[in-house]
């Protein structure tokens, strides 16, 4: 015979007084009904018999009295059993364990001033219980219902209904409920429409992969989940709907990142007869009330806005994070008076020259500044160049090709003072501003320069109507196909594309793009132009937006409007790095969701229905 492990023993025999002692106690239907949520006694209670539901956050036997913190929802209330007074629910209570499900009958009291917990609202009382029912036992949790939890994501996502359980992620769906309501409420007010477009459609115009749904009725035919509601909401303006919106479920199947979800939710917009400004007045009295539900500090507006031109010569980027300064600096022209060659050729070749000023970077390691050098190389750029600005001037090994009124009029641009370091991107004018507004916000980061708790919200303006695809030589829309032109530019649609400016506008909080929007096309002859520019056949235009564009033509008016991410919104809000967290049951940065175990393998007798072969060796 094996012997048996007496620790495994004893533990068998605990175990199994546990389950046989709650099971005596444990009840299908709830005996009584509960009359407050664990965050609503306070002093001025004392002596009210009230019952309480929730899970058994700890438990602790303090010898004799045993003490139980009950969550739910809203925080958490004290239970206390004493077996002189309940020797029946005292007996109970020593078998509950965390996560178990109980409803605790009882009187308030008030606690001794040694025993007040200060830290939760319900600390100067507790609950006597008199009367307990266990509702549900919980196998040992994989984690604690905790504000901190150090286990993977994974884990959390695999058992989200335990991860919902913790603080932070229910102030998380609140906040992201309070949102919606306020939302639904303003726009409401304004007299916009909430109007539901269906799930099932034909390919959107977003530029992502589509997710796509075969139909049993027509084989080899599919739908496409929307990207966004975009050509929906435009025909709704056609239909004299004047104003919707919509809390929009858009799908989307890109490289996910922190803020990217393949599922996501937008507040969707659409106006008739407006102009930029309506919208963005809209959008920032929405705003307004949205700050005020998270109960942030007052917005102020007008929002600041800038136009992309600017924003890409100051920042680099049109995301701009202007809670701090550190702004780029173009020093070509200075450049092309030094005797380094690397500079000198970029000029030539019509290249941008340009700097940022690290408050305090001389104090940095050669170590350190050969990372920069190779985070600069990552991001794509040939090198950087670098000087330390000291008591006596500029300190580098480049010097040498610089003379020295040069050397000043350098450090005078950039503004740099003793202790600075100055770095210098020569490139092509994208990568230049892809690369030095990239270090920015890494050394931003890195020499705290940038105010975590501050909010930086402000209008993107004034984008290009086209950006150029080096790869396959063509223009593509910087926004979507339908975004109107600047009337005053459309003479420039044949000459020089490049310099057609759109009615277009992001939105920008600390850094992320949480809005995009513009006023539309609402021409057929003008749509099928641009459709035309950006080498969209005929046929193609037909099958994929024909309905849109020959909607236009039975009298569309004039309309513009957009979408702000949800998730992005939310996130920014509640002061979390990444969209899953404000998500009830997000998917993974692979697109999986571990709940459920999806996507999983069709089943043969689907596929056959559906008509579909998989190929895979
Ligand atoms: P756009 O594609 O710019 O515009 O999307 C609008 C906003 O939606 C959010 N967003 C996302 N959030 C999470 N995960 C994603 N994968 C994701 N993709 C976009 C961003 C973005 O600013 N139809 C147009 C809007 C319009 O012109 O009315 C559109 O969808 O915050």
């Amino acid at each position: 015979m094996r012997p048996i492990n007496l620790t495994v023993w004893a533990y068998c025999i605990r175990s199994t007084k546990n389950r046989k002692v709650v099971e005596k106690n444990m009840e299908f239907s709830m005996k009584f009904k509960r009359t407050h949520h664990c965050t609503a006694l306070r002093k001025s209670d004392v002596g009210a018999e009230v019952a309480l539901a929730g899970w058994v956050d700890s438990n602790r036997d303090h010898g004799g009295l045993i003490f139980i913190d009950l969550r739910d929802r809203e925080g958490i209330t004290q239970l206390v059993f004493d077996p002189t007074e309940a020797k029946a629910e005292h007996e109970t209570a020593s078998h509950l364990r965390s996560e178990f499900v109980i409803l605790a009958k009882g009187r308030v009291t008030a606690r001794t001033a040694e025993t007040i917990n200060p830290k939760l609202p319900t600390g100067e009382i507790e609950i006597r219980v008199s009367e307990l029912q266990v509702l549900n036992r919980a196998k040992t949790p994989p984690f604690r219902v905790e504000d901190e939890v150090s286990v993977s994501e994974d884990l959390r996502l695999k058992y989200r209904y335990l991860d919902l359980r913790r603080r932070k992620m229910q102030e998380n769906l609140r906040l992201r409920h309070n949102i919606v309501k306020t939302t639904r409420d303003y726009l409401d007010e304004k007299g916009f429409l909430e109007v539901e477009t269906p799930y099932l459609l034909k390919s959107t115009p977003e530029g992502a992969r589509d997710y796509i749904v075969p139909s049993r009725i027509y084989p080899g035919h599919c739908f496409a989940l929307p990207q966004s509601p975009q050509m929906l909401k435009q025909i709704l303006m056609v239909s004299g709907c004047d104003k919707y919106f919509q809390i929009a479920r858009c799908f989307r199947d890109e490289d996910l990142r922190a803020d990217r979800q393949p599922e996501f939710t937008q507040i969707d917009l659409e106006m008739s007869f407006v102009d930029i400004d309506d919208m963005l007045s809209i959008a920032e009295g929405m705003l307004e009330n949205i700050f005020k539900a998270a109960k942030l500090p007052a917005l102020a507006t007008p929002l600041p806005r800038i136009s992309y031109q600017e924003a890409m010569e100051r920042f680099g980027c049109d995301k701009p994070d202007q809670r701090f300064g550190m702004e780029l600096k173009d020093i070509t022209d200075l450049a092309s008076q030094a005797e380094f060659k690397v500079f000198a050729e970029v000029v030539k070749s019509g290249g941008f020259v340009k700097g940022l000023c690290v408050p305090q970077g001389s104090s940095f390691s050669r170590m350190e500044i050969d990372n920069l050098i190779a985070m600069s190389q990552k991001f794509g750029a040939q090198g950087m160049a670098w000087f330390k600005v000291t008591e006596q001037g500029l300190e580098s090994n480049l010097t040498k090709y610089f003379k020295l009124e040069l050397l000043e009029a350098l450090k005078e641009r950039l503004q740099g003072k003793p202790g600075d370091l100055l770095v210098f991107i020569a490139d092509k004018p994208a990568i230049t501003h892809a690369v030095l507004s990239r270090l920015r916000l890494h050394l931003g980061d890195k020499l705290n320069l940038i105010p975590k708790e501050e909010n930086h919200l402000g209008w993107v303006v004034d984008f290009p109507l086209f950006k150029y695809d080096e790869a396959n030589r063509c223009w593509d829309p910087e926004h979507h196909p339908f975004t109107a032109p600047y009337p005053e530019d459309i003479s420039l649609l044949d000459s020089d594309p490049s310099r057609v400016r759109s009615l277009s506008f992001d939105l920008v909080l600390n850094g992320v793009e949480i809005a995009s929007g513009s006023i539309r096309i609402h021409h057929s002859a003008l749509q099928s132009k641009i459709f035309d520019l950006i080498g969209i056949s005929d046929e193609e235009v037909k099958i994929k937006f024909g309905f849109l564009i020959e909607a236009f033509d039975y009298g569309a008016p004039p309309h513009g409007g957009m979408a702000i991410g949800l998730d992005r919104l939310v996130m920014l809000l509640a002061g979390e790095h990444t969209i899953r967290d404000v998500i009830a049951f997000p998917k993974t940065q692979r697109a999986q969701d571990l709940l459920s175990q999806a996507p999983s393998k069709m089943h043969q007798d689907q596929l056959q229905e559906l008509s579909l072969k998989v190929m895979l060796d």
